[in-house]
């Protein structure tokens, strides 16, 4: 039985990782026992709404990270023009040995009760391929492999690309993409806001409320965005 310090344990450990090595394989078991985790994830109404297509062929992984890399594009000029950097997830994902494709098919939305499917259909139907993903996550480093995210897999032109590629048919929508392999080295645990800093108890405290200083400076010192906008800061500083 898995207890609190194990889980704890595993959702500390888990990293996201961009760089794989690609000599080594992983088994046809492992990713079933992966799927087995993510096919128990909650959902809205039961609906269930995934699936998933598993890619081993080293020519299909790169022709995905070739179109990914095509996507960023006008992705990186979007963030040039208004912020005057652009420092994006690269393609290491390629050489990952497989690439999980996480689908959703929308006409589980039929499961929910009318006014829940009227007013939020689209976040159930997310929510439960979140949770699905998640597990996948959590799954993989307990056995010792990477993974990550690849969200741009739904952008207008990969999902479209991949899509005829793979012959994903309608109406399924193509919902992230996660490379599971063996990392090519430790990366280091992005920073997490403290506790104290977000949980309220009996009501909400308002004197935790970030105004806009302490949000700007939360985001240009402590997400992946202020990671780039600190050495966006320091070579204008130098400039
Ligand atoms: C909805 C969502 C989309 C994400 N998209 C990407 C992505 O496209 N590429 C990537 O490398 N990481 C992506 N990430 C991973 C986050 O950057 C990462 O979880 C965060 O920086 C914290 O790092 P950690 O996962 O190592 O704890 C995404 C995560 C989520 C939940």
């Amino acid at each position: 039985m898995l207890n609190i310090d194990e889980l704890r344990q595993l959702t500390i450990q888990r990293r996201s990782i961009r760089g794989y090595d690609e000599s080594r394989e992983v088994s046809h078991e492992a990713i079933r026992a992966i799927l087995e985790c993510a096919r128990w994830a909650p959902s809205g109404g039961n609906g269930q709404p995934w699936e998933f297509v598993v890619v081993r062929d080293k020519e299909t992984r790169h022709k995905i990270a070739d179109i990914y890399m095509k996507q960023l594009e006008p992705k990186r000029e979007m963030d040039l023009a208004v912020r005057g950097t652009a420092k994006m997830t690269g393609d290491g994902f390629r050489h990952a040995p497989v690439h999980l494709i996480i689908l959703g098919d929308p006409r589980v939305k039929e499961s929910y009760p009318i006014r829940t499917k009227l007013e939020k259909a689209d976040s159930h139907f997310i929510t439960g391929l979140a949770n699905a993903t998640l597990l996948i996550h959590l799954a993989a480093d307990s056995l010792g492999l990477a993974s990550q995210y690849v969200s741009d897999a739904n952008s207008p032109y990969m999902e479209t690309m991949l899509k005829v590629m793979l012959g994903i048919p309608e109406p399924l929508r193509i919902y992230h993409l996660v490379p599971i392999g063996y990392a090519k080295g430790p990366v280091a645990a992005p920073p997490r806001r403290e506790l104290e800093e977000f949980v309220h108890y009996e009501k909400y405290d308002v004197s935790k409320l970030r105004g806009e200083e302490g949000m700007s400076q939360f985001i240009m010192t402590r997400t992946l965005q202020g990671g780039y906008g600190r050495r966006r800061l320091e070579e204008e500083q130098k400039g």
